[in-house]
């Protein structure tokens, strides 16, 4: 993966007016996954992963381009088909979004959490409603 193009820590995305720096997504993300693998439920989904600080680069830049950043690393997610295949599920979901608004709580001004939360919220409703969809589709394709 080429990060060669990283963005310094302190430069900024804009999000309905609320800053984020690239440090801000960063020190999120490494505490969020540092809470996962901690976590007795959530661990469980997350032991594909074999290169953490791989990982938690990969989702930082995630979340820097959704917030409009420009891409500095290689930058195709495929997340519907890596969550249905992890067992993504609508408690497993509330599980994460807890964790994930506490963290935000944690490292953020209340305007950045709140903002960040409603965001995540949002995305993990979109993803409940694809995963059924993947779901429907995958278990039809290979009835036949
Ligand atoms: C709003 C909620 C969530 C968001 C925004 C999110 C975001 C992401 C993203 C962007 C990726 C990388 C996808 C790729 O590499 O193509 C990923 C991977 C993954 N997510 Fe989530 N996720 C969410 C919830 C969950 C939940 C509830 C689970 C529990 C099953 C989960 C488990 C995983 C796993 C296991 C991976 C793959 C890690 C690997 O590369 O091996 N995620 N997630």
């Amino acid at each position: 993966m080429q990060n060669e193009n990283r963005p310094d820590p302190k430069d900024t995305v804009y999000v309905n007016g609320v800053s984020f720096s690239n440090h801000d997504l960063y020190i999120v993300v490494e505490d969020f996954y540092t809470r996962i693998q901690q976590d007795p439920i959530l661990h469980v989904p997350f032991l594909s992963v074999v290169d953490w600080p791989e990982h938690i680069q990969k989702i930082t830049h995630f979340w820097w381009i959704r917030f409009g950043g420009p891409a500095y690393m290689f930058s195709e997610y495929n997340p519907v088909a890596k969550h249905f295949f992890a067992g993504f599920n609508p408690e497993l979901l509330q599980r994460w979004l807890s964790l994930f608004h506490a963290t935000l709580e944690t490292h953020l001004s209340q305007k950045q959490a709140s903002l960040w939360k409603n965001i995540s919220t949002r995305m993990g409703d979109a993803l409940t409603i694809k995963n059924e969809l993947f779901k429907q589709t995958y278990e039809t394709d290979s009835k036949k």
